[in-house]
């Protein structure tokens, strides 16, 4: 149903009515978020600006820069009728009435929070350009995920370059959508925050946003609150699902070393509705470029807050990621003879999860690296990665040290059964649905002997892959395989 903007809310304050939004930053969250506005607000003009020529003329071509179920018949439908994109961030910002930051916020990998506080310099950028070439007033919405108090820096920055007659409304509205599912999650959101300034313009402003949303998002579902609770609560829920992520993976060790089987319990607990039974899939790891950044970034926000019991408590979540990444890899190692030099062995899945390209901290990225440190001789497979993206994060400074021993040892394929053929082991890093009805009987015949699947997402059919003389390891599990070689370690 569209049409409730029938009449645009009108903001007295900034005297003004919102007909035109831009949004800077095209990437994987403004692209869909502006892309599901347009849809849903066809009387709105939304403009998709970003400072990389070369990202703006994907989003305008065929071949859209991310791959989003449903994302591409929805820009087709709106692009050039109420949806632009283009590489002049000025003309978008001057003509707009509301502007949405959504640019990136990687974590700082230098100076002051090295390595935990989020860089905040592509927020700071937006600001002052916004400051710059804004002729009249405007909401400016952090939708960014930011540290807390970030919109008081954005607030400060506009109003210490501020043009005369010009007056800004800075609002936050964290976005909650997961990739691969990003368009459904926009559609019918559990939940649309907005966060706002307490005072009769802030709640105006705030008042306009949500009219926007009203467009297709019940009214209930639009919370409204204080700025500072908006940017804490998207680092909570961030915070609040990854840690149960790590608390699944931490027991899935438990079962391992006891014979439980983490999905029974998963399943057990998964019941009780106050636990609920969504997120709690055991795996290699949880990656993408929210959890770790978002975890990271709390920690630091407690340190600065000098609670420091609190930032160790969310430290834990990340620690118990990275010790889950390691286990498994060194569980590789020991299944094969406490060797993998020269071996070759069959990645399977470099996206951080299915459904998506994305690749920002997957856990195959480690896996790899972790195995290639020890010699072997990686092949990757991915449905969606591209050859490139893949020897990009492998080669990246964080993760290797010599780039030439990285190309030696990293071959990538577009085809899974040539990626497993020769190959001592076949490792699962991402839970793709192709890898479920994959042959498997080919793969074994054309495998060396014997021959190891490792399965880091639990999506196979282990008694199957048994059956075919696989020697199979998975996680949270000791499978039932008789006299089959079991390392020391892992009992
Ligand atoms: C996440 C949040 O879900 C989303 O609300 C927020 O806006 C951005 O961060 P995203 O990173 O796209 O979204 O993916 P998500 O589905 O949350 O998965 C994150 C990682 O956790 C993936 O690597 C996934 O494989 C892993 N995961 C997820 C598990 O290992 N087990 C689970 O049960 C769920
Ligand atoms: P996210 O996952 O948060 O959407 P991405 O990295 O996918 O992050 O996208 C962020 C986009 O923001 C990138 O395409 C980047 O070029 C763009 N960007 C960063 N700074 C600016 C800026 N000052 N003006 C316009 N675009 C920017």
């Amino acid at each position: 149903m569209n049409g409730y903007t029938e009449e645009p809310y009108y903001i007295r304050s900034l005297n003004m009515t919102i007909k035109k939004i831009c949004c800077i930053g095209a990437g994987y969250v403004g692209g869909p978020t502006c892309s599901v506005i347009a849809y849903k607000c066809p009387k709105i003009q939304v403009t998709v600006v970003d400072i990389s020529k070369e990202r703006i003329a994907q989003w305008n071509s065929d071949k859209l820069p991310i791959f989003e179920p449903g994302l591409e018949d929805i820009v087709k439908e709106c692009r050039g009728r109420n949806l632009y994109f283009s590489a002049d961030v000025d003309t978008g910002i001057r003509e707009a009435d509301l502007i949405i930051i959504s640019v990136n916020t990687p974590t700082k990998m230098y100076g002051l929070g090295k390595g935990r506080a989020a860089d905040l310099k592509y927020i700071e950028a937006s600001a002052r350009r916004i400051a710059e070439v804004s002729q009249k007033s405007k909401i400016v919405v952090e939708k960014s995920t930011v540290p807390v108090k970030a919109a008081e820096s954005i607030t400060n920055i506009l109003k210490a370059n501020v043009k005369p007659g010009v007056k800004y409304q800075v609002l936050s509205n964290p976005e909650f959508l997961a990739e691969g599912t990003a368009i459904n999650d926009l559609l019918y959101p559990d939940r649309v925050l907005i966060g706002g300034e307490q005072s009769l313009e802030g709640h105006e402003a705030v008042e306009a946003l949500s009219f926007v949303y009203q467009n297709w998002v019940p009214k209930e579902k639009i919370i409204t609150m204080n700025t500072w609770s908006s940017e804490l609560s998207k680092l909570a829920a961030n915070a609040f699902l990854a840690q149960k992520i790590s608390s699944i993976n931490a027991m899935s060790a438990v079962c391992e070393a006891t014979g439980a089987d983490v999905n029974e319990v998963a399943h057990a607990i998964g019941t009780d509705s106050r636990i609920g039974n969504k997120f709690l899939k055991a795996s290699v790891g949880f990656g993408g470029s929210c959890f770790q950044k978002d975890v990271l970034n709390l920690v630091y926000l407690c340190e600065c807050l000098n609670l420091h019991e609190v930032a160790v408590y969310w430290q834990q979540v990340i620690t118990i990621n990275e010790y889950q990444r390691r286990r498994f890899s060194n569980r590789i190692i020991e299944c094969l003879f406490n060797t993998v030099t020269n071996k070759k062995i069959a990645i399977f899945g470099f996206a951080f999860k299915k459904d998506t390209g994305d690749t920002r901290e997957s856990a195959a990225i480690y896996i790899s690296k972790y195995l290639m440190e020890e010699g072997a001789n990686v092949r990757v497979y991915d449905p969606k990665v591209e050859k490139d993206q893949i020897i990009l994060e492998m080669t990246h400074p964080n993760i290797c040290e010599d780039k030439e021993r990285v190309r030696e040892l990293l071959t990538v394929s577009e085809d899974p059964y040539v990626a497993a053929t020769g190959t001592h082991a076949l490792v699962i890093c991402t839970e793709w649905d192709e890898f479920v009805t994959l042959d498997y009987k080919k793969i074994y015949d054309s495998m060396l002997k014997p021959a190891f699947v490792f399965d880091g997402r639990l999506i196979l059919n282990h008694q199957e892959l048994i059956d075919i003389g696989f020697h199979v390891e998975t996680i949270g599990k000791r499978l039932n395989r008789g006299s089959v070689y079991r390392p020391a370690s892992s009992t």
